[in-house]
């Protein structure tokens, strides 16, 4: 019998070749015009970002982790100044802090969206003697509980940064776009994401033009005029070339984001019709939120998790583990974080989290396989 078809966890040579023609007409723009650094095609598409946003201003930068990076900096983070932050997330959220000697505060999620709880961040919040910043993160492209989090910030008198690397598109439960709230909202445009470069790239978006003015500044190492320093910035500056590509891909965005939400949609009901409930298989998806499922998460109970990857794997079926580990557990945050710290609902999901296949070129069988997969596994395994 012949193996049946790999399935991957994401496609994106098969995303790309969907648009060649457009990618191709966006790179030779770009080699004729000889400009490759910021330039006409990054201004273009720092604009489009911001209408399709629904924000005054996007800066674009070298990367989401700049993006962070940048926001901080141009809030004026000093060393020793606090920032809540979810310890389930990708490193660069807590790293951006410590880069610029602040300290990330970490506080646990809601088990049932696997975003930072608002009610754990005002705990954390209570604990600070020097708080400068609320940082809560979209994961997996599901927006955080904005209106917890606005009244919030408004509450402790502090910034509210949103990390959106994941949530491009994603609206919240008032139809609010990521990346049109708070103070700043960062992104990675790194290929993988719901909306990705050809290589690194970022952007941050904003409603303040101070703020705004402030990124442009700081990307290009604080100058303010060519060779003339205010202050000491980065390097940090967003390719024409990348522009060029995002801005092609960025016309297909919402269809690619509702291809993903059809097969989330298709998960959620071959789940439930196969009773996975009874296998503690539950999807953190349903909310009133609207997600643009970036990863499409289960939850296995721990002792099965790895093996049921692996036999997955066997079937040529591609998943992740996102994270494997908390960031609170990290040795090189060891120093930061205080004796006795634990966040139970963080250090459950990364022993159960499995993030399946989702991409917008996978077909609605091969979710039906590898639900039919997960199933069978898993109802073997709970008979022996
Ligand atoms: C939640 C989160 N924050 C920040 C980043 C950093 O983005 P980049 O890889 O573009 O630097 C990522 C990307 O992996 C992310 O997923």
């Amino acid at each position: 019998m012949p193996a049946p078809a790999q399935i991957q966890h994401l496609d994106l040579k098969a995303e790309n070749q969907s648009i060649q023609g457009e990618i191709d007409a966006a790179i030779r723009r770009v080699t004729d015009s000889g400009q490759f650094v910021l330039g006409p095609e990054v201004d273009a598409f720092e604009r489009e970002f911001a209408d399709y946003c629904g924000v005054g201003h996007a800066v674009g930068c070298a990367s989401g982790s700049d993006a962070l990076l940048l926001a901080l900096m141009a809030l004026d983070l000093r060393p020793g100044d606090q920032v809540v932050c979810p310890s389930y997330t990708f490193f660069a959220t807590a790293s951006a802090i410590t880069r610029l000697g602040g300290i990330p505060v970490f506080a646990d999620i809601d088990p049932r969206t696997l975003n930072l709880d608002p009610e754990q961040a005002r705990k954390a919040a209570a604990r600070c003697s020097q708080l400068r910043a609320l940082l809560p993160v979209d994961l997996f492209g599901r927006m955080v509980d904005t209106e917890a989090f606005l009244g919030l910030g408004d509450e402790l008198g502090v910034p509210l940064i949103f990390d959106a690397a994941q949530s491009v598109g994603a609206r919240d439960t008032q139809g609010r776009r990521a990346g049109s709230l708070g103070d700043f909202s960062c992104f990675s445009l790194y290929p993988t994401k719901n909306l990705g470069a050809l290589g690194d790239a970022g952007i941050v978006t904003t409603s303040n033009p101070d703020h705004a003015a402030r990124l442009r500044t700081l990307r290009v190492h604080g100058a303010s005029e060519p060779y003339l320093h205010d202050e000491v910035g980065i390097n940090s500056r967003l390719d024409a070339l990348q522009a060029a590509v995002l801005r092609a891909k960025l016309r297909h965005l919402d269809d690619w984001n509702d291809s993903r939400r059809r097969l989330a949609a298709r998960y959620d009901a071959a789940f439930a019709a196969a009773g996975a409930q009874d296998l503690s298989l539950a999807t953190p998806t349903r909310d009133a939120t609207d997600p643009v499922h970036h990863q499409y998460a289960i939850r296995v109970p721990e002792r099965l998790r790895d093996p049921l990857q692996q036999a997955l794997a066997g079937d040529g079926i591609a998943t992740r583990v996102f994270y494997p580990v908390g960031l609170h557990q990290q040795r090189c945050f060891a120093s930061l974080t205080r004796a006795g710290d634990v966040l139970p609902e963080t250090e459950r999901a990364v022993r159960e989290n499995l993030c399946l296949p989702i991409h917008p070129m996978l077909r609605e069988d091969d979710i039906d396989r590898v639900v039919e997969r997960t199933i069978t596994f898993l109802r073997s395994a709970a008979r022996s």
